[in-house]
């Protein structure tokens, strides 16, 4: 099997005067889960409909598994599977009979489609649901069978289109875990998102689009250390010097004070990127400066920025929650 799950270059897909997709380039490796993170109206769903052949590219060009989308749409579509697409579950049946029927229509025997509805049923936490009407499943249920359905024929590719946007954290979490679990089988996973923690815990690599376009790219920790930022804690040995210290790091840092509830503890945000200096190095500087004022620092600490602030530092705007 090809290394690369999927590749594009100068991928554009445009409806109208809406250039949704605007010249994306991708490489996806196989066998992890690969986040697309961006904000509603980034262009997420049309890449995934260009990339799981449901719509045609108006330029550039798309590969998965080393097959081209328009051109071998055939080979790429017995390959990848999109939640949704063949999850076209009927509401007025159960979830024992919808894979059922979903098993039989994929050309497996009655028994072989019997044994992986059960398999399925059971790994999704689903078994006790299993005979009722899937119109009586709750949201996490609901989206559950949904990837079940999807993995009936376990693909090489799976596409999640924000797998648990609306959903509560208790069902998130058990969205998280089947993922995992899909991903653990071989499956790469292709899942985009507007939850920065989301992208977080599941995605070994990270695309970050805005406006159809992807304006960051790589594993967590790059992307955070691209931002370059920092946020730095100091916790001082008497209350009284605090407004000394505030002013002493506003001017070391060039960035703005936050004071902390506890009276002797400060929080800056290192900018990485503001002069030659690194946030570590600036830190440390910052550092000397109070002991050179005469402040007494017992405690310090500088640690990464969140994704939260990677997204803020890119696009100029807080990550939607
Ligand atoms: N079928 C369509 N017709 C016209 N505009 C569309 C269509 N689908 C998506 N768009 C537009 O393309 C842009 C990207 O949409 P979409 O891919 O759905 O973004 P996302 O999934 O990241 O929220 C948006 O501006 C959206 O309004
Ligand atoms: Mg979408």
């Amino acid at each position: 099997m090809s290394d690369i799950a999927v590749e594009t270059h100068g991928l554009v897909k445009a409806f109208g005067e809406t250039r949704a997709v605007d010249g994306i380039d991708l490489r996806v490796p196989a066998g992890m889960v690969y986040g697309v993170l961006g904000p509603n109206g980034a262009g997420k769903t049309t890449a995934v409909k260009v990339l799981a052949t449901l719509l045609r590219p108006d330029g550039g060009e798309a590969r998965v598994f080393g097959k081209d989308v328009v051109r071998d749409a055939d080979a790429v579509r017995g390959r990848v599977s999109l939640t949704g697409q063949y999850a076209s579950v009927d509401e007025d049946l159960t979830g024992t009979e919808n894979l059922l029927l979903l098993g039989r229509l994929l050309g497996h025997s009655k028994a072989a489609a019997r044994r992986r509805a059960a398999q399925l049923l059971e790994a999704f936490g689903l078994s006790a649901a299993a005979g009722k009407q899937v119109k009586n499943y709750s949201g996490g249920m609901r989206r559950r069978i949904d990837i079940a359905a999807s993995i009936f024929n376990t693909p090489d590719l799976l596409f999640l289109d924000e797998p648990t946007t609306g959903l509560d954290p208790r069902s998130r979490n058990q969205v998280w875990d089947i993922v995992r679990a899909v991903v653990a089988q071989g499956t790469t996973v292709l899942l985009t998102t507007q939850y920065l923690d989301e992208a977080d815990r599941l995605a070994s690599r990270i695309a970050v689009i805005d406006h159809g376009r992807v304006i960051a790219e790589g594993t967590k920790g790059e992307l955070k250390a691209s931002v370059g930022a920092g946020s730095v804690h100091v916790r001082l040995r008497r209350p009284e010097q605090r407004p000394e210290a505030e002013r002493v790091l506003t001017t070391a840092l060039g960035a703005t004070v936050q004071l902390d509830p506890d009276p002797v503890a400060l929080t800056a945000t290192v900018d990485g990127h503001r002069t030659e200096l690194g946030a570590a190095e600036q830190a440390a500087r910052a550092l000397s400066e109070l002991a050179r004022a005469g402040i007494t620092v017992d405690n310090f600490a500088l640690g990464q920025p969140s994704l939260d602030e990677v997204f803020l530092a890119l696009t100029g705007k807080e990550g939607p929650r």
